[in-house]
């Protein structure tokens, strides 16, 4: 195997660089939006495998940037997925629960049909579109509330506000699950090999939280002394709507792998213990 991965600088990219041999690129050296680039990249390398991390994934400035999100969310996966069916290439591709409208209340599965509320649940169904449609060996892994020791978000901002605050006000009206980036790249890795693994698949961390959970587990679990308080999103206007549930089915990975999946605030855990020793 000869793995490229994309947007490598990112929270996924990064975790999956400590784990598996390839070669990692991110927009400043490989910007898969330029498929003459892109194309001439793979043929001088001899490339594979391609595992595309890379994602226009501001939620909210997507709304305003609407062509941005679609160019690198839609159109560079299309090149892709070119570029995949010219040179024989096995794609792994990641997606969202962003895909689907939340208005269910029981766990999202593969079958379910996405109906995306945002700018960037749209660009990204988009992408998974260029790819099912384009008869070439793929996994679209969907996942959901990544975070990491690397890059900027949720855990890593709650941490960090926590100690300058008394208190936070965080939603509870979405529910999802947080997914540690360092467990999905354990997992991208198995799947990447495997070309008996075809088509969508749902991966997050075990059980079910709302933001107001995450942030209290977050806190909790660093003890910082600092309330959280729960808030309806109603009352924290932001430019794109979110789903307000957006648990995923996880049966069908974990049967085809034959892997077990670590519970959120395990995983919690340990990314905490890693950010704090260094
Ligand atoms: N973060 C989440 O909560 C979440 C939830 C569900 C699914 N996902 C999906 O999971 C995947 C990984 O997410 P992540 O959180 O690791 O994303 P991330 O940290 O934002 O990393 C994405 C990387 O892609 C790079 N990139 C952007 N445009 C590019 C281009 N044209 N060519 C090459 N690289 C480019 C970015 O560079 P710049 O920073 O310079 O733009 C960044 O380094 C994405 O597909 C995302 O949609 C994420």
């Amino acid at each position: 195997m000869n793995i490229l991965v994309t947007g490598a600088h990112g929270q996924l990219g990064s975790e999956l660089n400590t784990m598996i041999d390839g070669i990692f690129t991110d927009v400043d050296e490989l910007d898969i939006t330029n498929s003459e680039m892109l194309s001439g990249f793979v043929e001088r390398h001899t490339i594979t495998h391609i595992i595309n991390c890379a994602a226009y994934t501001q939620v909210d400035n997507a709304e305003r940037e609407k062509e941005q999100a679609f160019f690198i969310n839609r159109d560079a996966v299309k090149n892709l997925a070119n570029v995949a069916r010219m040179h024989n290439i096995r794609l792994v591709h990641i997606s969202t629960d962003f895909v689907f409208n939340g208005s269910k209340n029981t766990p999202y599965t593969e079958d379910d049909m996405p109906d995306p509320i945002s700018a960037y649940g749209a660009s990204k169904y988009e992408g998974e579109r260029a790819i099912v449609t384009s008869d070439i060996d793929y996994a679209i892994v969907r996942t959901s509330w990544l975070y990491s020791t690397y890059g900027n978000n949720f855990v890593k901002t709650i941490a960090r506000l926590a100690k300058e605050k008394k208190s936070l006000r965080v939603v509870y009206d979405q529910v999802g699950t947080p997914t540690y980036a360092s467990d999905l790249a354990q997992v991208l890795s198995k799947i990447v090999g495997d070309s008996s693994l075809k088509g969508v698949y749902h991966y997050s961390n075990e059980g079910v939280a709302s933001w107001y959970d995450f942030a209290k587990a977050i806190v909790d679990i660093m003890g910082i002394a600092c309330t959280i308080e729960p808030v309806v999103s109603s009352d924290y206007p932001a430019l794109a709507k979110r789903p307000p549930y957006s648990v995923m089915d996880k049966s069908k990975i974990k049967k085809q792998l034959g892997i077990s999946v670590p519970y959120w605030r395990d995983s919690l855990h340990q990314c905490l213990n890693r950010l704090h020793n260094g």
